[in-house]
Order: structure tokens, then sequence, then C-alpha cells
């Protein structure tokens, strides 16, 4: 894998822990009509997260790099806007559509990047993560409109 590419994956490691954190915390912190469905849908989404942030830290290790894992790095390097515990449901749900289209665009540079690279692994990986994420954000969009 190439530099550039590892350093692509790498950022969506990063973004997809900074979203797990995210979702519990909205997981945690959410009130007000419809608590009880977006709730449980929350925790379904970072139970099911953890799992696809497991496949692309040992893909990293596979490709024969070093896992970065802590808050520092996080907090350094993630992107996504910081948690908001007073924010309405509305505007959480929302906050969790932006965060799964922001990595669906990291997903999408970093496939186009492996095919060029003719790294189809992956290529294969990735695509399984953007599937997820293109899920999630259409899964969050049904709740508000
Ligand atoms: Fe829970």
């Amino acid at each position: 894998m190439s530099q550039i590419l590892l350093s692509k994956v790498n950022e969506i490691f990063v973004e997809s822990y900074a979203l797990y954190l995210k979702t519990q915390h909205h997981h945690w912190n959410m009130r007000g009509a419809q608590f009880q469905a977006l709730h449980d849908l929350c925790g379904n989404l970072y139970q099911e997260l953890s799992e696809g942030i497991d496949e692309v830290a040992e893909h990293i290790r596979a490709s024969g790099a070093h896992v970065t894992a802590n808050f520092e790095t996080f907090h350094l390097n993630s992107k996504l806007p910081i948690n908001n515990s007073s924010a309405n449901i509305y505007e959480m749900v929302k906050d969790l559509i932006n965060c799964n289209e922001i990595i669906i665009s990291l997903l999408n540079e970093s496939i186009n990047l492996s095919m060029q690279e003719g790294n189809n692994l992956t290529a294969d990986i990735l695509t399984d993560r953007l599937r997820w994420h293109a899920k999630t954000a259409w899964l969050l969009k049904m709740n508000i409109e």
C-alpha cells in the first residue's frame, strides 16, 4: 500500500472511531420525541461500527503498519465536529448524518485511489465500509424526514 493510501486509511480509522464515540454520546444524551427508537438505533449503530473499525485496523496491521489508537491522536486528527450534549434529538441525528457523509466522501476518495493502485483488497474492505455508512446515513435520514 502506498504511503498516501495508508494515510487515507488511517484517516478513515480515526474518523470512524470519532463517529463511534459520537454515536455513543448521542445514544446516551438524546432526549425527547422518538427517544426510544433513536436511542435503540444509535445503540445498534455503535455496536456495528465497532466491528467495522476492527476490520479497518486489522487491515492497517496486515499492510505492515502500526495502528495508532489513543485519544491524543484522535483529538489531533479528527475533523468531525465536537459533541454537543445540549443539542436536541433532531440536531443529534443531523450531526450523525453529516459525519457519516464526511466518512462516505473519504471512503470514495480512498476507494478510487486503491483502484488506481490496483489494490483490490483495500478497495473491497473500504467498499464494505462505504455500504455500511451509506445505509446508516439513509436510516438516520428516514427518521427526520
Ligand atoms: Fe445503551
